[in-house]
């Protein structure tokens, strides 16, 4: 029997389903972005997260079993992101996806939404070997992964108060681009010629692994302040802004990435999660790490989203390294990483 797996994704503002097998890959995926939902309240109001996944999961995970041409008992398990994400958004995917288990009869597995977003390069057809680096870089995670396998993490770095993907929503709102405001940020920056403004590079000087963003947003709110003293910013200035903040942050997270590949002596560097989507940090990555022998690897931009398809690909894995299923709901608003057990155990001998 073809090993396929559904997965379902509903951490916070993406309600998800996809269904991956390790022999077939991807054999569908459906997603609802909640963000028309959000936009007005300018973020995510978790109330109306779980209230929304409730109404469009099951949909959407009919659509994609119907996609894969499958049902529901002859799938060899269901995955669920068991967190980390909002505790209310969690538990209605970890629900539905205990109570769908027992009437399939097939096993359900609680999926980390971190090791998933580090696993999604794996999707794609030309995945990386191991060991690598992890730079994950989304809306609530700024960190730097010692990936000796699957499932063997060790956090070399994480940002001690703001994530990158927060910085980026946090100016953009300064700027008056609404919700969520990475891409409509990195659009406007685009527009810009350069970068007029030197922004803090924050602790890109420092030693260590770590990050840090809440200074670069004062700074930039500072400059906003200073520049709105003489009227309203016209969009060239915002361009500029934009721009500026987005070369400083690309700077941080380069840097320091190069810094974390010549810490451990990995060759390969996998990029993950929504900001992994930024153009100009690509753009940076390649450039830097050109003739050094060293890969760069991302998942393409709608698996550095939230999505299913990574959850799918997670659980698939662990569930074919004989992990169990369990009857239990697991909706963990924290769950490092390093608490997972290796995928496959014998690695560890
Ligand atoms: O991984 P993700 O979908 O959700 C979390 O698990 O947090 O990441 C979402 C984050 C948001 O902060 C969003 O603004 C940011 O990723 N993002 C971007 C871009 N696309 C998404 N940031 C910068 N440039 C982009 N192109
Ligand atoms: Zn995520």
């Amino acid at each position: 029997m073809d090993r396929a797996v559904l997965g379902i994704e509903t951490s916070c503002d993406e309600t998800a389903a996809a269904v991956y097998s390790l022999q077939g890959g991807l054999l569908s995926h459906r997603l609802h972005s909640q963000v028309a939902l959000h936009a007005r309240h300018g973020g995510v109001v978790p109330e109306l997260a779980s209230r929304d996944h409730v109404s469009k999961l099951l949909g959407l995970v009919e659509a994609a079993l119907a996609d894969a041409g499958l049902e529901g008992p002859e799938l060899a398990g269901i995955a669920y992101t068991g967190g980390p994400g909002l505790v209310g958004a969690l538990l209605v995917g970890g629900t539905l996806a205990v109570g769908l288990g027992l009437a399939w009869r097939v096993p359900v597995i609680a999926v980390n939404h971190l090791e998933a977003h580090l696993l999604a390069p794996m999707l794609e057809p030309d995945p990386p070997g191991y060991p690598l680096v992890a730079l994950l870089v989304s809306g609530g995670h700024t960190m730097l992964v010692d990936v000796a396998a699957p499932g063997r993490y060790r956090v070399l770095g994480a940002t001690l108060d703001d994530a990158a993907g927060e910085a980026f929503d946090k100016v953009a709102k300064l700027l008056g681009l609404g919700y969520p405001g990475g891409p409509a940020l990195a659009r406007l920056a685009a527009s810009a010629s350069a970068a007029p403004h030197a922004f803090p590079r924050p602790m890109l000087r420092a030693p260590g692994l770590d990050f840090s963003f809440s200074g670069l947003k004062t700074a930039v709110l500072l400059k906003v302040r200073e520049l709105e003293a003489s009227g309203p910013l016209d969009t060239v200035a915002r361009a500029g802004i934009a721009r500026s903040f987005e070369e400083a942050v690309v700077d941080t997270l380069t840097g320091k990435a190069l810094r974390a590949l010549d810490a451990t002596g990995h060759q390969r560097l996998v990029v993950a999660g929504g900001v992994g989507a930024n153009l100009r940090l690509r753009e940076r990555l390649a450039a830097e790490l050109a003739g050094s022998g060293r890969s760069v690897y991302y998942p393409r931009p709608e698996y550095c989203t939230d999505n299913g398809a990574m959850v799918a690909l997670a659980g698939a894995l662990r569930l074919a390294a004989g992990a169990p299923g369990s009857r239990e709901v697991t909706a963990r608003p924290r769950w490092d990483l390093e608490e997972l057990a290796p995928v496959w155990p014998e690695d560890d001998r």
